[in-house]
């Protein structure tokens, strides 16, 4: 349908509608369903979440089930610095969202890294919100122009994930515009997503879902938003105050506060039923693009393809990020190796993304060992220690598995409606992990109220006392051999509040034992669904860990760390307690490096972690979270096959406590923004604080020169500023290089960050070769936001545009005068 006739088909359809029916569809039928009219012939559109891959555990009935491609994380995706790259993937995770028979990807994630710990850093994109901007765009165009909705997320603010619920974050109206809007506002005008979904946290005092200035004004006001917005996953609060501020649909369904309360709101004469029109309207619209109206026409999808599979490795080998290359000791040369040593917790398992609601399952994962040794074939002996565990609390062992014999290989899980657990299962199915965010239900599950019990058997690796910890909401019962070791009912009931229960329990090697879980959801309680298990084996009587790691670098041509983070210790609902990397890894670290001078450390991180280490060793590659072919793109790039190109999206500070927002989080529940429109390198720069890595850097196989800068010497006010530079590979290897261009305003009535960036490009050069790159800045690329004149303002005078390798590599400025 054309959007003209969309426009009659919505009034056709509202003219028809009763007060009952247009409530109705502002909020959700289910967990991820818009509701339907029947009667009208309004399909309801199915949602479900991303950003870097299908989340295929909502399944339903309706939906096929499969499993979809883990690309690399949000942070990966910013630190490619290729628009056009993305593009192509957000086309392929349409094409994924479609094979599951879902109209929206409720992605992307586009809110500021202000602080280095938040706990979705790895699924947002940068600290600049013109990097989030860009890399935003060309997401939701690429998964638009297939036929699938994205739902820009999470508006506005959601910096931190402390208090995430209730959490307000106090931020004066130019930064908001400077900072933490932009990437939403270029969004919202040049990709146009289908829906916008607001943020849990309050901002200057209010809920997100109810902004009147953040919804109303700005959002559908000035930027012209067409869609709905619909809440985050339990963010409305309130009735009269959400519809009248701007909240079109409440999410999840069935409705708290949107269903029969609003339409007595109506009838009492506490909201017009004009607003109700509007937000149905909205909603119509969704259904109308969705293509729902009319299912043959529905664009058919594909599910983890060769083409996707090829895809994620293309996106990881373009994000993993070079930070220090001494002596060329990278690429290596793979006809001088005989050995090689694959060191760290990292080394042998895929770490292909955080915790929380962004994580998916993918069919296969390729870990860094498998990668080198799939590319270094059987000439070469990849060999591999742990060294250490890079757990919080360590070490983890997951009961279902090593398989049993003769056993089902993981937890049958016996889903009732019944709170006591009596009588028969409404559902069963077997699951490979006790691990829930959000218990996702079968059919016939009353979501509200249900309980479930898994059942399977776990052999201990070790003899010895064992911790066993949950985290859950509502209560969970644990059994070891049939006696209850373990009875929690946390008394918050909040998922980001859980701490978690322990109970011990002896266990003797190589017995295998019967687990049962029992986990109960009351009515009553909203985030029901919570529900991870560790389960903590001692640590071994003599852990020589390390010293066998030591012995095998010693033994190798080459020692490669795999260091990071563990499983979900990124993750949405907690923040991390500070930079440093968990465990004894650090240790780890410095004794193959003093065993062996060719040590190269690999990290898995979504956000900057501390380097006490750095000057021990020789290289060191930022991995991010590279998703299920990490471990074949980081093999390519260590042996050279491919040239790095990524550069930090973020900056990566000395120590923890140089970053700017150090004394402003995490807040007592009122989070003050006190560093302002000063985020990220806006503030090292400002404050002369020298960066472990600045923000924009990454090293590359080859060399590049910036040449010929050029700018007019005057332009008039309003008129774009054509900004142009020859940009050379001068060594001796093809490669990438994103040169980036950054704005300095030497004198101006309001204060302004020393730079910041406005344009940048990636290409791809061959030895000696060039190529003449222009840029064109326009009024805003100038412009401050004066609070007082409520406005954009480009102050007359002097410009100075820098144009580099890294925001502290700047290889050529020209001034130019605004008259
Ligand atoms: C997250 C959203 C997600 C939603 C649905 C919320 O907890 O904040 O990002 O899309 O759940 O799963």
């Amino acid at each position: 349908m054309n959007p003209q006739a969309i426009e009659v088909w919505i009034e056709e359809t509202l003219a028809q509608m009763t007060l009952e029916e247009k409530v109705s569809l502002l909020s959700g039928r289910d967990w991820w369903y818009t509701a339907p009219i029947e009667r009208l012939g309004v399909p309801p559109v199915a949602m479900t979440d991303g950003p870097h891959g299908v989340r295929t555990d909502t399944w339903t009935e309706e939906r096929p089930r499969g499993a979809a491609t883990s690309f690399p994380t949000g942070v990966s995706m910013a630190a490619s610095w290729d628009p056009a790259l993305i593009e192509r993937v957000g086309a392929a995770l349409a094409a994924e969202t479609r094979a599951l028979d879902c109209d929206i990807l409720l992605a992307p994630c586009v809110n500021i890294a202000r602080t280095p710990v938040a706990g979705r850093n790895f699924e947002s994109y940068s600290e600049d919100p013109y990097l989030a901007g860009r890399i935003g765009v060309a997401y939701v165009k690429g998964l638009q122009e297939q036929g699938v909705g994205a739902s820009l997320k999470h508006y506005a603010c959601n910096n931190q994930e402390v208090e995430r619920m209730r959490g307000n974050s106090v931020v004066d109206e130019r930064t908001l515009r400077e900072i933490y809007l932009p990437a939403f506002e270029a969004v919202v005008k040049e990709a146009r997503p289908w829906t916008v979904m607001c943020a849990y946290n309050r901002i200057n005092g209010v809920y997100a879902s109810e902004h009147q200035h953040l919804l109303r004004d700005i959002l559908k006001g000035e930027w012209g938003f067409e869609g709905p917005v619909i809440s985050d996953w339990g963010a409305n609060h309130t009735i009269v105050e959400s519809v009248a501020g701007g909240l079109d649909i409440e999410m999840p369904g069935p409705a708290k506060y949107y269903g029969q309360l609003l339409v007595e709101e109506v009838r009492h004469w506490q909201i017009e039923e004009s607003v109700i029109d509007d937000a149905a309207r909205r909603v119509l619209r969704l259904v109308a693009w969705s293509g729902r109206l009319d299912e043959d026409a529905l664009p058919e999808g594909a599910l983890n393809t060769p083409e996707h599979q090829a895809l994620a490795r293309e996106l990881a080998e373009a994000s993993i990020t070079l930070l220090k290359n001494a002596d060329a000791t990278l690429p290596l040369d793979a006809t001088k190796l005989r050995k090689v040593a694959v060191i760290g917790p990292n080394g042998a398992e895929a770490r292909i993304g955080g915790g929380g609601s962004s994580y998916l399952e993918p069919p296969y994962r390729v870990s860094p060992l498998e990668g080198l040794r799939a590319r270094l074939g059987p000439e070469v002996a990849v060999e591999y220690a742990r060294g250490c565990d890079n757990y919080a609390e360590y070490p983890l062992f997951q009961p279902n598995l090593p398989p049993q014999e003769g056993a089902e290989n993981g937890l049958r899980a016996q889903f009732y409606n019944d709170l006591a657990l009596s009588g028969e299962p409404v559902a069963e199915r077997l699951e490979a992990y006790l691990d829930h965010w959000r218990v996702s239900l079968p059919p016939g599950v009353d979501s509200e109220s249900f309980a479930v019990r898994w059942t399977g058997q776990f052999r201990a690796e070790q003899s010895g006392r064992h911790a066993f910890k949950v985290y859950n909401t509502g209560t969970c019962r644990l059994y070891v051999d049939g006696a209850l070791l373990l009875d929690a009912t946390p008394a918050t009931n909040q998922d980001w509040e859980t701490i978690g229960s322990v109970a011990y329990c002896d266990l003797v090697a190589g017995q295998t034992y019967a687990l049962q879980v029992e986990y109960v959801k009351p009515r009553g309680i909203q985030y029901g669904t919570l529900f991870l298990l560790g389960a903590y084996a001692p640590l071994p009587e003599n852990d020589d860990r390390i010293a066998q790691a030591v012995a095998l670098a010693k033994e190798s041509d080459v020692a490669i760390l795999c260091m990071g983070m563990a499983k979900g210790f990124e993750s949405e609902g907690q923040d991390r307690p500070d930079l440093a990397l968990p465990g004894p890894q650090t240790e780890l670290i410095r004794a193959v490096a003093a065993a062996n001078p060719r040590t190269v450390v690999v990290v898995n991180a979504g956000s900057p972690v501390e380097m006490p280490w750095l000057a021990d060793v020789p290289a060191v590659v930022l991995a991010y979270y590279p998703g299920q072919e990490g471990g074949h793109a980081l093999a390519r790039l260590l042996l050279g096959d491919v040239n790095p190109s990524g550069k930090l999206p973020v900056t990566f500070p000395r120590r923890y406590a140089d970053n700017p927002t150090y004394t402003n989080y995490p807040g007592l529940r009122e989070v003050k923004y006190g560093e302002g429109i000063f985020v990220g390198y806006r503030y090292y720069d400002h404050k002369e604080v020298e960066p472990e890595f600045p923000f924009g850097f990454g090293l590359s196989y080859t060399t590049f020169e910036y040449r010929d800068l050029s700018v007019p010497e005057t332009v008039k006010a309003g008129e774009p500023v054509p900004v142009r530079v020859t940009l050379v590979n001068t060594g001796e290897r093809a490669g990438s290089e994103v040169a980036q261009l950054y704005v300095n305003d030497p004198e101006s009535g309001l204060a302004r960050p020393p730079q910041e960036l406005k344009r940048f490009a990636k290409v791809t050069l061959e030895p000696g070769e060039q190529v003449t790159l222009t840029f064109e800045l326009d009024e805003r690329a100038l412009a401050y936001y004066d609070p007082v004149r409520a406005g954009w303002v480009v102050e007359p005078g002097e410009f100075e545009v820098r144009v580099g390798s890294s925001s502290r590599d700047i290889r050529a400025r020209a001034r130019f005068t605004v008259r």
